[in-house]
This record gives C-alpha cells, structure tokens and sequence, in this order.
C-alpha cells in the first residue's frame, strides 16, 4: 500500500486530486504496477487496450476477484460471478432496468425527484449542489425501483455509502454490511407476505431454473444495486456540472442546443470516470503488456487510466464533447459485467442538467470558492457551490 500511497499521495479512498500525472507515467513506465494492497498484492493495469482485452476475456480474467474485496461486504452477488451463472442471474434484474422500463414511467420519477430538489433552492440564487441536489438524488431513485421506504433516507444512504469502505476501512464496511441487512430484512419479510410492483418483491418471487432466491441472495441483490446507484450516478453529474461551469463555451451551446448535453454527458465519462476500477483475477498464468502476470493474481483494470490513455484518445486530458469517438470510453465496463444501470444513469443525469439548465439561468461557479475533482476509486467534485438567477 505503501508504494501506492507514495505515488499517488493517498490511498484507494483518499480525496487524491490528480491522479492522471501517474497513469500517465505508469502507462509509459510501468503498465502492470503492483504494490500490496489491504486484501493482499495487486497489479493496476492502466493501458486502454490491456484494460479493454481483460474486460472482454472473461475466462482468462474472472470476476471472482470481487469477492476477495467489495464480495466481502455485499455478500455474493453478479458482480463476482462468471458464466452461466452470471447470466442466469442477471437476466432477474435486467428488466427492471431495460430502456422499456426507463420509458414505461421511471421516466417521470426522475423528473419528480429532482424537480423537488430544485424547488427546495431555486429561489435562493445561491446553492452548494453536491450537498442540496447531486448527492441525493440518484439514491432517491433507486430507492424508487427497489420499494424501499425513503423516510428513513440518510440513515439507509450513509450505510450505502460505508459498504463500500471496505478497501480502505474493513471494519466500517461489514459493520454497515450488517446494519444494512438489519435495515432491509423487515422489508423483505413484509413484501414476502404482500408483493408489490417493484423490483424487492420482483425477487423475492423470481425463479432461477425452479427455485426461488435465498433471502441471501436478494439481500445481495440490494446490497449491490443501492450503492450501485448511490455512488456512480450521483458522481457523473457533479463532474458533469463541474465540467460544463468550468468550460463556459461548452455550457453555452449546451444550454442553447440540447442534443450537446448526451455528448458532454460521454465526454464527462471518459474524462473524470466515476468508477477509476474494476477487479479481476487470473485463473491462468498470462501476460500483460509482456509483464508475466501468474494465476490467482487480483488485478485492478484502471478504466480511468484507459480513458486517458494518450494512445487511444487525442489529446486526452481535454474536455472535448466535439471529438469524434466521444463513446469509445470503458467507464461502464464491457462485455458480460457491462453496467446493468447505464440507460438509468445517463437518463439521471440528462434529466439533472435539463433542469438545471431550464430552471437556473445563469448558472456559474460562486467566484472565489473551490470545487475540486477529488478521489482515487471514485471521482467527483468535492462541492460545487454556485449562484444563478432567483427563480420567482
Ligand atoms: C455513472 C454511473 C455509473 C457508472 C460509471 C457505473 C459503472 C459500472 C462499471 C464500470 C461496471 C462494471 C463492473 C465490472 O466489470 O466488474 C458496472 C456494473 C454494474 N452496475 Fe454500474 N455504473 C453506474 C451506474 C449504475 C446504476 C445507476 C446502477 C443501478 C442499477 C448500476 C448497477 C450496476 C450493476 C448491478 C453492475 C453489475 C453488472 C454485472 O456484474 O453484470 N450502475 N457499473
């Protein structure tokens, strides 16, 4: 941890402001890095095409690594399975998250939840956006597909949160694995005796080749998806925000022509990646980059680092919605792990700005306070304090 530590001026939680400088070297010098991580020796692979090879040789690269991290406090969900079995159980959940179900009104909860939150400030002229709208909105959303109450909301988002700790705080992480079941369960044991529309009570009587799920099993479930939808979105639309404020000309065009806003929203993904790594683990001895890379090792694919990869991108570390293979980006993964909530991420994040645009004009950053583009695992900006004209 120690050699990571010194190299990038903080650990795998730490608000890091830059780390592109060392992917950067790392990519020339050094394309499969290991140092001792928390949970044992890992390799970080930071090149986009060895990133983008692993991602699509899931047999050569398996996703069991995840259990040996994140597994350990979400319990065993897809995210470390491989094969049959992956597929089998994701095709439960992929519905729910399908472009039809998006249209067929999940649609309008995302126009609800965050149309609420601009009410609570548009008339201020002032607002810190992380904290007053992007922090809580996805989790909101999510709460909305799954049937969990959100009366109880900050004790729940808080747990989502902590879950995902475990790299860096073991103990926070499976003290809020724990909490989180005991949160859950009586929700559970309530939609078990009287189902719902929603996605709690769509597992709970779903059926995998005849048998029901394990309470174990849904607890995974939603163990994943709530930080899935906690953590991820609401970071691309603080980057998005933060992206457009300080790139006037590109919020200009985006406020006077829509269709700008899904290239800044693919731009924003590749350019400050929410999610800066996936885990793998070798089942057999193979080689990165000519790096001899042995069976069982944990592997980090850096997507952040591919996504600013000299040799794929021109002129990467620029923000550039215009550039042509905009959506070349791994920010969601690829191949079988794709991300099951890309549609519902960028129609969150389409949605915010739409709104924002539309309800507060003249949007800029407050002069003189700072927002910076923090974190090692997971990137965003730190707050994003700004001012606009009241709406009356
Ligand atoms: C900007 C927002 C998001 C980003 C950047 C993101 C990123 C990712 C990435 C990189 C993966 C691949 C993991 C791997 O290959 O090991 C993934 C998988 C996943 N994502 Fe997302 N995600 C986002 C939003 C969401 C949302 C809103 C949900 C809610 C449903 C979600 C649910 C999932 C699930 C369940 C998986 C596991 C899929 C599988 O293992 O088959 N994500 N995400």
């Amino acid at each position: 941890m120690d050699k990571m530590v010194e190299l990038f001026g903080g650990g795998m939680m730490s608000p890091v402001p830059d780390p592109y400088p060392v992917y950067r070297k790392l990519r020339a010098e050094e394309p499969v890095f290991t140092f001792d991580g928390p949970l044992g020796p890992c390799s970080m692979v930071t090149r986009y095409d060895d990133v983008l090879a692993a991602l699509k040789d899931a047999e050569t690269f398996s996703s069991k690594g995840n259990a040996r991290g994140i597994g350990l406090v979400m319990g065993r969900t897809i995210l470390e399975m491989d094969g049959k079995e992956h597929l089998r159980q994701r095709r439960i959940v992929t519905p729910a998250f399908s472009p039809r179900a998006l249209r067929a009104g999940l649609d309008e909860v995302v126009v609800r939840v965050v149309n609420q939150l601009i009410d609570e400030f548009s008339r201020d002229g002032r607002a810190e956006l992380v904290q007053q709208f992007t922090f809580t909105f996805p989790l909101r959303v999510i709460a909305h597909v799954l049937g969990v109450p959100i009366s109880d909301f900050h004790q729940f988002h808080h747990l989502a949160l902590d879950l995902l700790a475990i790299a860096e705080d073991p103990v926070r992480g499976l003290d809020a694995a724990q909490k989180l079941v005991g949160y859950l369960q009586p929700i559970l044991d309530e939609r078990r005796r009287d189902p719902r529309d929603d996605l709690v009570s769509t597992l709970l009587h779903a059926e995998v080749e005849g048998e029901r799920l394990t309470d174990e099993e849904v607890l995974g479930f939603l163990r994943l998806l709530l930080p899935a939808g906690a953590e991820t979105t609401y970071r691309l639309t603080g980057s998005l925000i933060f992206a457009l404020l300080s790139h006037p000309k590109v919020l200009e065009e985006a406020t006077a022509d829509r269709t700008v806003l899904p290239l800044a929203i693919e731009e924003t993904l590749r350019w400050e990646s929410a999610v800066q790594y996936v885990s793998r683990e070798t089942t057999v001895d193979t080689e990165i980059s000519g790096v001899a890379v042995p069976a069982g090792a944990l592997l980090m694919l850096g997507i952040g680092s591919a996504n600013r990869d000299e040799s794929r991108f021109v002129d990467p570390d620029l923000f550039d919605p215009r550039r042509g293979d905009v959506s070349a980006h791994l920010a969601f993964g690829f191949g079988e792990h794709f991300c099951l909530g890309s549609n519902l991420a960028r129609l969150e994040a389409t949605t915010a700005l739409m709104a924002l645009l539309d309800r507060l004009p003249n949007l800029r950053f407050e002069p003189g306070a700072e927002s910076t583009m923090v974190g090692m695992a997971f990137r965003s900006p730190d707050r994003l304090p700004v001012l606009f004209d009241p709406e009356r």
